[in-house]
């Protein structure tokens, strides 16, 4: 299952409505356009939601040659004997009637028998179709309305799903009252991100925290935890309240929310840089990473200069497309993982290493202010072709084969764009390239970053980002990679003990 839809909008009264058992007599109606659902639904609120599943028929643009058209046009148009246009009296064809969007009113009674028989055909063969309408609503206007018939294909969309499709559609003062009624806290945590000014940051705690009191409170290196009580459907986002000790963070919801039930969030690989002492005890902070700071004059323009992937990062948090997918994640692992010769490749470039690399995807994509899903996966596939566990100049192109070989299964559930990047990351990971887009960047620093695993210390110049090249990074990475790292990985080369390799 993948996302077939973008954010759909529907007039409800309640959600119950929606957990009917839908079928062809009664399937369900979106408008892609929010203002378009709220004609529809005499005024109610829409609410937003995204359709999932394989095939969408989009008859926006019928076209007699394809034969998916051609088959349900054709079988509509022999359903009914009469297809004379009530206002010309001249007979008028199916093709017709779906380009002007007016199919639903053919009867003019109100009964909609041809546009509920298009469904019952069309949606036979697919999970949802994509048709225009220009009747009941629409001021006249086509505009494009999506309908399923299956309730498994619907899903109500994310509240940063929903952000996204309401800044791209509405007047600010619309955006703002509805996330004034429904999530106050998305408001102040962008005055939060835009408003930071430097003398809070956690550098300052160093000056005014004794040491010791610091260090009890777990921070050290460039990679650490940081924690926040909440109920447990919330993510731990920028711009939020966090502390750095799990038990605080227990105390302190204990403290604020003795009703609960509560659970204790963390994120892991933050860096110091990006929390910010709170100012007000020395356990209270809060977690403004680099790539979320920026002066805005308001909250509008903050949110304008967004798009519609960091909206939602912003919402439901940087992590949010790695937990959706994480099954289809968990089926690529078992089959790199059971398809992998652990003998022959795994002291130096196996799961161990996927592990590390996967923990760099998530801190470097933080820096980079990406979605981390693409630079996730790549730390489990882009070694996982290999044949030995030394040089193996093509294990790179090998992996990319593998990614556009299960295109269609293991990654099937990634957009096409994603998959190229994915491919592209793999193929050529190990050439020792620079130069890309962020998510690629990404990946190639996040495999850089764990050479200390044989003894080989990243060397900035061949590091892609800003980021991956801080001293203390590379320090922290060598810490975590196990081994000493060190050699500089220009000049002195790897050590005697380990084969010549590649990342
Ligand atoms: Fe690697
Ligand atoms: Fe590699």
């Amino acid at each position: 299952m993948r996302d077939i839809s973008p954010v759909i909008f529907r007039g409800e009264d309640n959600y119950d409505q929606l957990r009917e058992a839908g079928g062809w007599t009664r399937p369900w109606y979106f408008a892609e356009d929010f203002g378009q659902a709220k004609l529809y639904a005499s005024g109610r609120d829409p609410v937003a939601y995204v359709l999932q599943g394989e095939q969408v028929l989009d008859l926006t643009q019928p076209d007699p040659h394809d034969p998916r058209h051609k088959a349900v046009v054709e079988e509509l148009t022999a359903e009914f004997d009469d297809w004379t246009c009530r206002y010309s009296g001249e007979p008028r064809d199916a093709w017709s009637y779906l380009e002007c969007g007016d199919l639903y009113d053919y009867e003019g009674t109100g009964s909609g028998d041809r546009w509920k028989t298009l469904f019952r055909i069309a949606l036979d063969q697919c999970d949802a179709v994509r048709v225009l309408d220009c009747t009941d609503g629409t001021n006249h206007q086509r505009v494009p309305v999506w309908v399923t018939s299956e309730r498994k294909v619907i899903r109500l969309a994310t509240l940063g799903e929903e952000l996204a499709a309401r800044v791209a559609q509405q007047p600010w003062e619309a955006v703002r009252r509805w996330l004034e009624r429904k999530q106050p806290s998305v408001l102040e945590r962008i005055n939060r991100l835009r408003s930071l000014d430097d003398e809070f940051r956690l550098d300052r705690v160093h000056q005014v925290v004794p040491a010791e009191n610091f260090k009890k409170m777990g921070v050290t290196g460039a990679s650490q935890s940081i924690y926040r009580g909440m109920p447990e459907k919330f993510e731990v986002l920028p711009g939020d309240w966090v502390a750095l000790r799990g038990e605080y963070a227990k105390m302190h919801v204990r403290l604020n929310h003795a009703d609960g039930p509560f659970e204790v969030k963390s994120l892991t690989m933050v860096h110091p840089s990006d929390v910010y002492w709170a100012g007000t005890d020395e356990s209270e902070f809060f977690y403004a990473p680099a790539a979320w700071r920026r002066p805005s004059d308001s909250a509008e323009q903050y949110l304008k200069a967004l798009s519609a992937d960091r909206l939602r990062m912003l919402c439901d948090g940087e992590m949010s497309s790695i937990r959706q997918h994480q099954e289809a994640i968990a089926a690529i692992q078992e089959h790199v993982q059971a398809n992998y010769d652990h003998e022959a490749c795994g002291t130096f470039h196996g799961p161990d290493h996927w592990d590390r690399v996967s923990k760099h995807s998530l801190a470097v994509s933080r820096y980079l202010g990406i979605d981390p899903l693409v630079p996730y996966i790549f730390a489990l596939v882009h070694d996982s072709q290999r044949q030995d566990d030394g040089v193996d100049p093509d294990h790179g192109p090998r992996a990319g084969a593998f990614v556009l070989e299960h295109r269609g299964d293991l990654f099937g559930f990634l957009s096409e764009g994603d998959i190229e990047t994915l491919a592209k990351a793999c193929e050529l990971h190990s050439n020792g390239q620079t130069e890309g887009d962020a998510l690629v960047k990404a990946c190639w620093d996040a495999d850089r970053l764990d050479l200390g695993r044989v003894g080989v210390r990243p060397e900035p110049g061949r590091l892609c980002t800003e980021y991956a090249k801080r001293e203390d990074v590379i320090e922290a990475a060598v810490a975590m990679s196990g081994l000493s790292g060190d050699h500089d990985e220009l000049h002195g080369g790897s050590p005697a003990q380990a084969p010549a390799v590649r990342p």
